[in-house]
């Protein structure tokens, strides 16, 4: 028997119907589809109706893991949910969404880390399927990004959009898995890209909203230095000292923030692109749901078979950072 891996076994995914487009947002700030476009990728985005909740698409995508996996909510153990927008502070999303799912026997809990939370909580949930505590673990990435931007706010509004997705982990010993993870943090960073109030620092106030700071602020280039040289870095890192070259990757699945971004990694590592997933131009950044997003991409155009040698990245708020690797498992896909 090989080494016990912690694999995926089954993707799930919700999006919301309602989109904006380029052209929509033309209406709304002094923007013009052709920037958006040429800086960006993106070309429009899928919007939850207002007052939906992030537990409620979280919950669709749980859903939708499971049919596919052909398994009741009772049969998980744990369920971790990243976001950045949770329904409320507390009590944790995933209990919200645990309760939804009826999963009576699963235990949870919220990561945040921005734009890396997905890869942060896949690493997180898999140390309970590598140290053979829990047998079903359910990894979920949502946000509900349309409920922190500021519509007056053409640098930070056109890039979001809102999404879930959700996997499921389960012991695998035939050398599908995790192989390996890598992640940092940089505090430092947190001035670049944050949302100040409503915190402990800034609780709500009349003066908060008044001032706008319920809403993502960003200083968008140097986030883009910093996305562009940690991407590529972090992802040859990772490869290096596993023995391989960007040539033995089957697919690399990077956090979908901007496609300069993307390219970039892409170019550095010398990938073609078969080996890339690129779906920025439909969703924006959907922040924790990107990168189950482009898995979903990837599957749907039958980019990603047993065996295959895949890498997860992503860059975000924090600043976090965060690598996988992994052979690809297979799960039920029609
Ligand atoms: N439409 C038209 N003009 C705009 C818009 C817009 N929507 N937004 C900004 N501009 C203007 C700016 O006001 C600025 O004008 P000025 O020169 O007159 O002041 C000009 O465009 C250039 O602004 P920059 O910020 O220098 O443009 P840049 O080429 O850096 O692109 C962008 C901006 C797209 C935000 C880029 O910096 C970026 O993608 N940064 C990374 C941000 C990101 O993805 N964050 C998400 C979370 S973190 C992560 O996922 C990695």
């Amino acid at each position: 028997m090989g080494q016990r891996r912690a694999a995926i076994t089954a993707l799930g995914t919700h999006v919301p119907e309602r989109v904006m487009t380029n052209a929509d947002f033309e209406k709304i700030v002094d923007t013009s589809d052709e920037w958006i476009r040429t800086r960006t990728g993106i070309q429009r985005r899928h919007v939850v109706e207002p007052g939906t909740p992030t537990s409620a698409i979280a919950t669709l995508a749980a859903e939708d893991a499971l049919r596919r996996r052909g398994i009741g909510a009772e049969e998980l153990d744990l369920i971790v949910v990243a976001t950045v927008t949770p329904d409320m502070p507390f009590p944790a999303t995933a209990g919200l969404v645990q309760d939804r799912l009826g999963a009576r026997r699963a235990w949870g809990f919220d990561v945040s880390a921005a734009c890396s939370g997905f890869v942060y909580a896949l690493t997180v949930g898999a140390q309970f399927i590598e140290t053979g505590r829990h047998r079903k673990v359910m990894v979920l990435g949502a946000d509900v990004m349309t409920s922190i931007l500021d519509y007056k706010d053409r640098s930070t509004c056109v890039l979001f959009g809102d999404g879930a997705g959700a996997v499921i982990l389960e012991p695998r010993e035939d050398g599908t898995g995790i192989l390996d993870f890598s992640h940092e943090v940089d505090g430092s960073g947190a001035c670049y890209l944050n949302m100040p109030g409503g915190g402990s620092l800034r609780p709500a106030s009349h003066e908060t909203v008044d001032q706008r700071l319920h809403y993502i602020k960003q200083q968008g280039a140097h986030v883009f230095k910093y996305a562009v040289r940690k991407f590529a870095d972090a992802s040859q890192q990772i490869l290096l000292r596993n023995d391989f070259t960007g040539t033995d990757l089957d697919l690399f699945v990077a956090h979908q923030a901007n496609i300069r971004i993307i390219e970039a990694a892409q170019h550095r590592m010398g990938l073609p692109d078969a080996k890339v997933v690129k779906n920025i131009h439909e969703y924006g950044n959907t922040t924790a749901a990107t990168i189950p997003l482009a898995l979903k991409t990837a599957l749907d155009e039958k980019r990603l078979a047993k065996g295959d040698l895949v890498l997860l990245a992503a860059v975000g708020a924090g600043f976090t950072v965060g690598s996988v690797l992994l052979r690809w498992s297979g799960v039920s896909w029609d």
